[in-house]
């Protein structure tokens, strides 16, 4: 039984729906209250046990490999004014035994291609693909409940929830017979559908386990608009010869993508930081209650 031990994140996107904060630097790298979306989402494939982070980043956007890199000048300026406990902040984000990759999509030529960016280092084991813009607040962490379903069934696993039906056509939305409690196989899936036509309301969020033969049909894809190449589409080419699974996992997302959810995301977060809830809490009460 193969175990996923590599994650792909892809954070080469344009980020249009967050510019200009997105001009120069990736919406992964935007924070939530002090620590960046790619992190959290780093820190969620780590407590699933993977070992190996593949970022699929781009040219202009060089802050996520800095920021999972060690920091000489920092580090050494830390430890000179005694500031132990920063100092292990900062060094705890890049943890001893797990390995940092970056890979280039030298242009943003959608999900898919991003994914296929990341083939050579994957190779043939089952992998995961995470968005770190869909921030999901869960215990057990999202990527380890998939982790234990893959494990369990030993085939691709798609992260899905409930979406109002005036938003299918945000999403991946997928037909599904039921299989096991919070387990469906995946019939059908649909990248974007208008909600008349849409044939469920159960929208793929960012969390994949994939197999790797995802690759073969991704290289078989013919581009969309834009030269794009859509990992839906190449999930739809896999399902006709392998089981893929839908799995409602248990958690709260935020679309970190959008300036509401990420706003909603700050809230909740400031709301539970130990450093800052309670004078946030009160601030929020004084200022519109
Ligand atoms: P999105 O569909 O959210 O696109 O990409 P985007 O460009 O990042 O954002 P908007 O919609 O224009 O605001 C989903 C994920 O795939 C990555 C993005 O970084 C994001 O994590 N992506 C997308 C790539 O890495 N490369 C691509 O060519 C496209």
């Amino acid at each position: 039984m193969q175990k996923v031990r590599k994650a792909v994140f892809p954070v080469a996107g344009l980020g249009t729906r967050f510019l200009p904060a997105t001009k120069a630097s990736p919406k992964e790298m935007l924070p939530i209250v002090d620590k960046p979306l790619i992190q959290y989402a780093v820190e969620e494939a780590l407590e699933a046990g993977i070992t190996d982070i593949i970022f699929i980043s781009s040219r202009t956007k060089r802050t996520v490999e800095d920021h999972f890199d060690k920091a000489y000048e920092l580090e050494t300026e830390l430890a000179g004014r005694g500031k132990d406990k920063v100092l292990e902040l900062v060094q705890s984000i890049r943890p001893a035994g797990v390995n940092f990759i970056y890979i280039r999509q030298a242009e943003a030529l959608g999900l898919g291609h991003a994914v296929l960016c990341a083939k050579p280092v994957v190779g043939n084991e089952p992998f995961a693909v995470i968005l770190a813009d869909d921030l999901i607040d869960a215990r057990p962490a999202v990527m380890r409940q998939m982790a234990d379903q893959y494990n369990y069934y030993q085939c691709s696993v798609l992260g899905v929830q409930q979406v109002a039906r005036e938003e299918t056509a945000s999403y991946g939305i997928v037909d599904v017979s039921p299989l096991a409690d919070s387990v469906s196989r995946v019939n059908a899936i649909v990248e974007k559908p208008k909600p008349e036509v849409a044939p469920s309301t159960l929208g793929v969020v960012g969390r994949y386990i994939l197999t790797p033969r995802i690759f073969h049909h991704i290289e078989h894809l013919k581009p969309g608009a834009g030269g794009e190449l859509q990992l839906t589409d190449a999930i739809a080419a896999l399902l006709q010869e392998q089981q893929v699974l839908a799995y409602a996992f248990e958690g709260i997302r935020y679309d970190c993508g959008s300036k509401l959810g990420y706003l909603q995301a700050t809230v909740e977060y400031a709301m539970k930081h130990p450093e800052v809830s309670d004078e946030f809490a009160a601030y929020l009460k004084d200022r519109f209650c």
